[in-house]
């Protein structure tokens, strides 16, 4: 991990949280949090979005800070079930994740809407956690490499810098599966994404570069130490703070 860059350990709660349980959970990671006064990594918790207000009350003051899982393109209008960037930023959030495997799979999002999506969530001032990563058939048809380009390349609106945007590799194949590549094969997704966003950005070397998919407390420090990584983004073991603060814990 490079010195410049301050590691960034963030949960994903995806679709799991209802507010007794949920509170009762941040409220001890924020605990944790509390006796690092100076801690050397950003955290960060992506509810569910009925949960950010909420959430977002419960971090006020302490180095946790909130993000939504999604935004819509646009700012406001006649989108139903959708929420905006500057919904998000009212309710308290920092960040939002775009381009998440799932949406992209579930909702059929595509490197254009990434796009727009990030460029919105930095229009509405978070900072945009972009998505990146293979499929199991296209890692095993040696086009890893290519896809993560395509996706780069394509899902990175203009405006992006190392101050409102962050890149997330994440494996489709190693998410909630207990799979992970192994260091040097992430090593390699990093530092192609790193030359990747040199061609993109001016301030590259700064942008931070998470690893995402079934890391744990038991392999995050080896995922950690690979170079060009920068921190985490975690599914199932950001659910709780009995889980997730061990994975904090090798950054802080
Ligand atoms: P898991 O940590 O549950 O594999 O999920 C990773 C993920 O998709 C985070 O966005």
């Amino acid at each position: 991990m490079s010195n410049q860059r301050r590691p960034l350990i963030a949960g994903n709660w995806k679709m799991n949280g209802l507010a007794a349980a949920a509170a009762t959970e941040l409220k001890a990671l924020v605990n944790e949090a509390k006796g690092h006064s100076a801690p050397n990594c950003d955290i960060l918790i992506c509810p569910p979005a009925t949960l950010v207000r909420e959430m977002a009350t419960i971090t006020e003051g302490s180095s946790v800070d909130i993000g939504g899982q999604d935004c819509h393109a646009n700012e406001s209008g006649a989108h139903t079930g959708d929420i905006s960037a500057e919904m998000l930023k009212d309710a308290g959030a920092c960040y939002c994740i775009v381009g998440h495997s799932e949406r992209r799979a579930d909702h059929d999002e595509s490197n254009a809407s990434v796009k727009a999506k990030a460029e919105a969530a930095h229009r509405g001032g978070l900072i945009a956690i972009v998505c990146v990563g293979e499929t199991l058939a296209e890692r095993e048809g040696d086009k890893t490499l290519d896809i993560i380009s395509d996706q780069v390349r394509n899902s990175l609106p203009g405006g992006a810098t190392a101050s409102n945007t962050v890149i997330a590799y994440e494996p489709v194949w190693a998410i909630g599966t207990g799979k992970t590549p192994t260091p040097n094969d992430v090593a390699v997704v990093h530092a192609h994404i790193r030359k990747e966003l040199g061609a993109l950005m001016n301030d590259s070397d700064q942008v931070r570069v998470l690893y995402g998919g079934s890391v744990k407390g038991s392999n995050a420090e080896e995922l950690m130490a690979v170079e060009n990584v920068d921190g985490a983004l975690v599914g199932g073991a950001s659910l709780k703070a009995v889980d997730f603060w061990p994975i904090v814990a090798t950054s802080i």
